[in-house]
């Protein structure tokens, strides 16, 4: 009797438990396909459950059901053995993950490269020996938490130093290779040094058509990779042709023919070891002699513009001449920029309540020191002014 009750008793809650569990799973099926072992609602999976467990990260089916999870948890998943990009992709909008009490063995070096939303990652107590800063270089992260886990004394874990976590700094062991561990926080290795960029010079600023050559020197251990960025995402690739060459801690760039089209430009030497990454950068100053790219007929708008756009560099002084005699400018006739774009100037030539003493040709004169540029406009503001009944000018 005694033995039988707990057997009963144990039936019973199973039964019960699997039916649920198959209601649930029927019901979650039917808008996503939630790993079995996990739960799944609009914002968050957790996969705690230990039979039959997962053995992969999650993914959803179909792929937009990933887009709007914010937070994961993980644990007690005893055949996860590895996070890599392919896996987190998806999951653009996720801020918090938890993978805990598992094999975790392997995070990729993209692994996080596509969670630029990503703050908090816990990965306590799994079986970590190493882990990459470049697995977190496009996150936001602001917790990184790794206690329990066998990570080594290596160059590669010495980047986790500034971000042990306030509960971890004192705690976090490495283990040494001949034996024994040590706080992490306390490790020196002699050949591991963070990457030290120096660009030379740090600005050039030369005639449009000239050639120049920027130096790229690093330092740092184990010996940094070294790469010139002339394409960000925010700008055209560089107009003006070059050329690199690299020599072991240095990387020469030649820039052929400056083009006035990349004034302004930063260029970016950046270097990255295992340690970390840095980077330093060369701005491009490119001098050019003005050019009117537009100059319109007057347009009404509260008062009257004459449109233009002018470019140079350095920027031009702009006179204007009305019939042949230079402006004055005071305060009912004005130049006024409205808008600079990398080396463009868009203004006008303001005119309040202009009259038919206005009219004519106007003629613009941009000038810098490495010359000038003219055009011409005709404005015809008004008629001569009507005379009204009773004889009076309007
Ligand atoms: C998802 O579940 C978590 C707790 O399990 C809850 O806090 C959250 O509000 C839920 N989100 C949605 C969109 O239902
Ligand atoms: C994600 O969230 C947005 C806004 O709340 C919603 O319109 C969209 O349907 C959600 N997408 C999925 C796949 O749940
Ligand atoms: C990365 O995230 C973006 C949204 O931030 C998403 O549109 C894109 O599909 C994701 N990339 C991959 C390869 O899944
Ligand atoms: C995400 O992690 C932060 C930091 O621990 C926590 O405060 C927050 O509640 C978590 N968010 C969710 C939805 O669990
Ligand atoms: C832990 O990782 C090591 C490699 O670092 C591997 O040899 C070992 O099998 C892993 N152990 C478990 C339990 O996954
Ligand atoms: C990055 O995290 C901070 C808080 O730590 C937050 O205010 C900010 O909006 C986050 N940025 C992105 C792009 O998610
Ligand atoms: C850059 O490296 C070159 C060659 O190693 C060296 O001649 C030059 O002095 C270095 N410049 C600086 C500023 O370190
Ligand atoms: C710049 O982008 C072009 C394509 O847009 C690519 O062919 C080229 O390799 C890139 N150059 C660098 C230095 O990244
Ligand atoms: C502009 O007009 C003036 C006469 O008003 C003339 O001397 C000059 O050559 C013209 N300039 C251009 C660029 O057409």
């Amino acid at each position: 009797m005694h033995r039988a009750r707990p057997a009963m008793t144990t039936g019973v809650h199973g039964m019960a438990r699997w039916g649920l569990c198959g209601v649930l799973f029927g019901l979650l099926r039917l808008s996503s396909a939630c790993p079995v072992s996990c739960f799944c609602n609009a914002s968050r999976i957790s996969c705690i459950d230990q039979e039959p467990g997962i053995e992969d990260f999650p993914v959803l089916v179909p792929e937009s059901d990933m887009e709007n999870i914010t937070d994961i948890y993980i644990s007690n998943q005893k055949r996860l053995f590895t996070i890599n990009e392919d896996h987190m992709k998806f999951y653009s909008n996720l801020r918090n993950l938890t993978v805990t009490n598992t094999h975790l063995t392997f995070v990729s070096t993209l692994a996080f490269f596509n969670n630029s939303k990503l703050q908090y990652l816990n990965l306590r107590d799994n079986n970590l020996s190493t882990l990459s800063w470049m697995a977190i270089r496009n996150s936001n992260l602001s917790t990184l938490l790794l206690s329990g886990n066998p990570l080594q004394c290596a160059c590669e874990n010495i980047w986790i130093q500034v971000w042990l976590d306030d509960s971890e700094r004192e705690g976090l062991q490495c283990l040494l290779e001949g034996g024994g561990a040590k706080a992490l926080s306390r490790l020196t290795l002699p050949s591991c040094k963070y990457p030290h960029v120096e660009v030379i010079p740090a600005v050039v600023s030369l005639m449009a058509g000239s050639d120049a050559t920027v130096m790229c020197n690093v330092s740092g251990s184990p010996t940094p990779e070294l790469s010139w960025s002339l394409n960000s995402s925010d700008h055209p690739p560089l107009s003006t042709s070059h050329e690199i060459s690299k020599i072991e801690l240095q990387s020469v760039l030649t820039l052929i023919g400056l083009s006035p089209d990349d004034n302004g430009r930063e260029l970016t030497c950046s270097a990255e070891n295992i340690v970390g990454q840095n980077e330093a950068s060369v701005l491009l100053n490119i001098l050019f002699p003005p050019t009117i790219v537009q100059l319109y007929q007057p347009v009404r708008n509260q008062d009257w513009c004459i449109p233009f756009t002018v470019t140079g560099n350095p920027k031009p002084d702009l006179h204007w001449y009305h019939e042949g005699k230079l402006l004055e400018e005071q305060q009912y006739i004005r130049t006024e920029i409205h808008e600079i774009t990398d080396t463009e100037y868009h203004g006008c030539l303001q005119l309040v309540i202009p009259t038919h003493i206005h009219n004519g040709i106007y003629t613009l004169v941009a000038s810098n020191e490495f010359g000038e540029d003219s055009g011409n406009v005709s404005a015809h503001f008004m008629h001569i002014p009507d005379v009204d009944h009773s004889g009076t000018v309007k």
